[in-house]
């Protein structure tokens, strides 16, 4: 079971090993694998004013299909906008907006972005359906979604967070990434979802949207 996430990491180093090449190249730095985060003077007004109408002053976007950005790392980030800008993944929004970045912009956002501290989701009008809880975390438990995002799905480095995203957006992606709409920058969402039914994998957007909500353990026996 660890191997499948050792496996991605290799890929996914590998590949982001040629991608920064170029950026490191061009600033003439050698960075630590790991910088703590902290944002480049500019980034913060330069998110405020171009990144903030869709996915808000704090990273909890309010706009539908748009994804939450607090709380995200920032590995994860600049590939995500390597791939953008590279038309590697596709929307028309995030292209133009990753067509006109530089590389030191890739790891300028990138940076800030990680600065965001996660956002709780307001609370929901409607309480969640357990017996839809209960399955969608039986599923990310048999699909082992929680192996690479953490039993918390916080993600870590390049793996995304992704307890708390927008329902939408979490439907949108998983879908992507089954037909292959979504390429992703290593096999690992690929094959993790391409047995897995599509509503099952609306369940599974559901469950993940609301994860703090989830059916905790059953409390241990007095
Ligand atoms: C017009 C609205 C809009 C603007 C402006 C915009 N974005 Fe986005 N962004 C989106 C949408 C929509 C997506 C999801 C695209 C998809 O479904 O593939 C996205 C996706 C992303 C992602 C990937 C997130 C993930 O979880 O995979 C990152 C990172 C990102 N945007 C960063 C930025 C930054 C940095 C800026 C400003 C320089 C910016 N965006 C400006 C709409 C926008
Ligand atoms: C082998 C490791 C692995 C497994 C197993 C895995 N993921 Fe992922 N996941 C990743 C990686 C790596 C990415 C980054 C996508 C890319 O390649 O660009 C990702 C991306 C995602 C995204 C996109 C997040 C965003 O902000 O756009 C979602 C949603 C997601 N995974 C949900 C799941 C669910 C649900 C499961 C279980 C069915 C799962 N993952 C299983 C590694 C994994």
């Amino acid at each position: 079971m660890k191997r499948a996430s050792v496996i991605a990491k290799a890929i996914a180093a590998g590949f982001m090993a040629v991608a920064l090449s170029s950026a490191v190249a061009q600033q003439g730095t050698t960075r630590a694998a790991q910088p703590a985060p902290s944002a480049q003077p500019g980034y913060a007004h330069r998110y405020a004013s171009l990144c903030a109408s869709c996915h808000g002053a704090n990273g909890r976007s309010d706009m539908a299909g748009t994804p939450v950005l607090a709380g995200q790392h920032s590995f994860y980030a600049i590939t995500q906008l390597f791939l953008f800008r590279e038309g590697r993944r596709d929307n028309p929004a995030m292209t133009a907006v990753a067509k006109t970045m530089t590389d030191a912009d890739l790891r300028g956002f990138s940076d800030y972005i990680a600065t965001l501290p996660a956002v709780p989701a307001p609370p929901a009008a409607t309480p969640p359906d357990a017996a839809r809880m209960t399955r969608g975390q039986a599923l990310a438990q048999e699909h082992r979604c929680v192996i690479c995002h953490g039993a918390d799905l916080s993600g870590g480095q390049q793996v995304p967070r992704i307890g708390q995203q927008h329902e939408d957006y979490l439907q949108l992606t998983l879908h992507g990434f089954r037909t292959g709409k979504r390429p992703g920058y290593t096999q690992a969402m690929g094959e993790a979802v391409s047995r897995i039914a599509p509503e099952d994998l609306d369940t599974l957007a559901y469950y993940v949207a609301r994860f703090p909500a989830a059916p905790a353990k059953p409390p241990p026996p007095k």
